[in-house]
């Protein structure tokens, strides 16, 4: 079945890589996600937003991540390691719903409330998590950007003195930290960024010396990185040529990832990159393919996009494959 993440990640942290944390909504991803880790023996995570439960429904959703350890398991992947976890949980009541509903790892995103707020919001989701041996994410530190339905236009940067209160009195199982990323496509504004050789746009580095403080602190601790997508700028191009708009997309460069994936970073959350690589293979096909109308010769090809996509990030960006 199912697993949580705490094996998982204490393997790891040992061993210099990271998990993929791939969120999905609909059947081809997850279908491109089961294919690359079967493929790749990659760990992974499955995460699933508070709108992606919504969207796809709860019920089916359960049945579809059961599913997906069968897929896996007829793919020749002996020992599927899989998680299903909750990305951004915003209430006891939720996480508590994705728990009793078969779930395998919650985040409880208390990162905007104030500080004994969040740690008493996220206790109360260990407790009950831990009797079921589901295992919890925190926040601390808010990212720029929009999460869910909370918004910041700029980065609090996690404060080192705090994780050890945190995870102390918390008891959470990993913790997501700030240190620059932010959701979506448009991680920085050019005017943040300077230009390469090519005239890309390069942004300002991640702030490593934070992630190096909170190690510090918390030596040995599972440490997560949200906002990671890369915004591949081959996808990019490939909707702006075919009718799409999407100027100035920048995201965080692979080499900083590969970075941080050797450190106690050991869950990486990677959502954007896959909706590009989505929607560039449907734009691509209705442009050039336009008497097609049969579902599958579009979203066949994206989906094949996206497990290629997929491989790419456990191979050559986090390291997890043969890990599992
Ligand atoms: O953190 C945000 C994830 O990319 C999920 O996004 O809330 O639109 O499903 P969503
Ligand atoms: P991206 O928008 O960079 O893919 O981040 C996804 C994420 O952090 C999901 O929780
Ligand atoms: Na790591
Ligand atoms: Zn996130």
């Amino acid at each position: 079945g199912l697993v949580n993440t705490r094996e998982m990640f204490a393997k790891a942290i040992k061993g210099g890589y990271a998990i993929p944390a791939f969120n999905f909504n609909n059947m081809e991803q997850l279908q491109a996600i089961i294919k690359a880790a079967s493929e790749e023996k990659s760990p992974v995570i499955l995460q699933v937003s508070k709108g992606a439960r919504n969207y796809a429904n709860a019920t089916l959703l359960r049945y579809m991540a059961q599913g997906a350890v069968a897929y896996a398991k007829e793919l020749g992947w002996e020992h599927p390691q899989i998680v299903l976890h909750l990305d951004h949980g915003d209430s006891f009541e939720l996480c508590k719903s994705c728990i009793d509903s078969g779930f395998s790892s919650v985040m409880i995103d208390g990162s905007h409330l104030p500080y004994e707020e969040n740690v008493a919001l996220t206790k109360k989701v260990v407790d009950y998590a831990h009797q079921f041996d589901v295992t919890v994410e925190g926040e601390l530190g808010v990212l720029a950007g929009v999460e869910d339905e909370v918004s910041s236009d700029h980065h609090t940067y996690t404060d080192p003195e705090e994780v050890i209160d945190f995870a102390t009195r918390t008891g959470c199982d990993s913790l997501a930290i700030s240190i620059g990323t932010s959701h979506g496509a448009y991680k920085f504004t050019p005017e943040q960024c300077t230009r390469n050789a090519e005239g890309r746009l390069v942004p300002p580095p991640l702030a490593f010396e934070v992630l190096d403080a909170v190690m510090e602190k918390l030596p040995g601790f599972p440490i997560v990185l949200h906002g990671s997508s890369s915004v591949p700028q081959e996808y990019v191009d490939i909707i702006n040529k075919y009718g799409g708009k999407l100027p100035d997309a920048i995201g965080i460069p692979e080499e900083e990832l590969r970075k941080a994936a050797k450190s106690a970073v050991c869950k990486i959350n990677i959502d954007s990159d896959s909706r590009l690589a989505m929607t560039a293979a449907v734009r691509e096909v209705f442009a050039t393919k336009p008497g097609e109308f049969d579902p599958r010769k579009y979203l066949g090809p994206a989906r094949d996009e996206m497990e290629k996509l997929y491989k790419h990030k456990i191979v050559n960006v986090l390291g997890s494959n043969g890990k599992a």
